[in-house]
C-alpha cells in the first residue's frame, strides 16, 4: 500500500500536508496513517510541545494557561512547518492566530478535516485529555459553539476538506487526501 514518496513528489509542490480541524476530527489517527502510506515522517504539534514541556497539555493548561500554550503552540508550528515531507497534524485552535495559519501555508498543503458535530461529540464525550471541554456541563452546546466560530477559519485556511461522519472509513478519507496533495 505505501508509495514511497520519490515517485509522486514533484518540485512544485508543497513540502508537507498539515492537518487542521477540531479537536476529535481525527488529525492524529488520520495523520499517522497518511504519512506511513506516503511514505513521509509524522509531527503531532500538540506531542512536540509536550515533550519540549514534559507536560501533558492539560498540565500545562492548567498551570500555566491557554495564552502560555498558544505562544508555545506558535514557536512549535513555526519551527516544524520548515521540516520537509511530514504530514502535521495540527492542534484544533491552532488556526485562531493568523501567524500559524502563514506559516503553514507557506511550506504545506492544508487538509480541513470537517467533522459532523455528531462525531465530534462521539469521540469526545469521553475524553478528559482536551483542557478547554473538561468539567462543562453541556460538553455538546459547547463544541457546537466553539465549532461555529471557528469553522470560517478552518475553510478560509484549507487547500482541500474532507467531509467526515462517524461511518467514514479512514483508509478512503487518506486516499482521498493522497489524491488531493498529488495533483495540487
Ligand atoms: C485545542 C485542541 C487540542 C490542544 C489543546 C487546545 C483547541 O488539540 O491543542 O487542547 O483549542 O481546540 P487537538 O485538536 O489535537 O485535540
Amino acid at each position: 500500500y505505501s508509495q514511497k514518496l520519490i515517485s509522486f513528489k514533484r518540485k512544485d509542490m508543497k513540502d508537507n500536508i498539515a492537518l487542521i480541524g477540531f479537536m476529535g476530527s481525527g488529525k492524529t489517527t488520520v495523520g499517522k496513517l497518511l504519512a506511513k502510506t506516503m511514505d513521509m515522517k509524522f509531527v503531532d504539534i500538540d506531542k512536540v510541545i509536550e515533550a519540549q514541556e514534559k507536560k501533558s497539555i492539560n498540565d500545562i493548561f492548567q498551570k500555566q494557561g491557554q495564552t502560555y500554550f498558544r505562544d508555545l503552540e506558535r514557536e512549535v508550528i513555526s519551527q516544524e512547518s520548515l521540516k520537509n515531507d511530514c504530514v502535521i497534524a495540527t492542534g484544533g485552535g491552532s488556526i485562531l492566530d493568523n501567524e500559524n495559519i502563514k506559516r503553514l501555508k507557506e511550506t504545506s498543503f492544508i487538509v480541513f478535516l470537517n467533522a459532523s458535530i455528531e462525531c465530534l461529540y462521539l469521540r469526545l464525550k469521553d475524553n478528559s485529555t482536551r483542557p478547554i471541554l473538561n468539567g462543562v456541563e453541556d460538553k455538546k452546546k459547547l463544541i457546537e459553539e466553539l465549532l461555529e466560530k471557528r469553522k470560517f477559519l478552518y475553510q478560509i485556511s484549507a487547500d482541500y476538506i474532507i467531509d467526515i461522519n462517524e461511518y467514514t472509513n479512514i483508509y478512503e478519507t487518506v486516499d482521498r487526501i493522497k489524491e488531493a496533495y498529488i495533483i495540487s
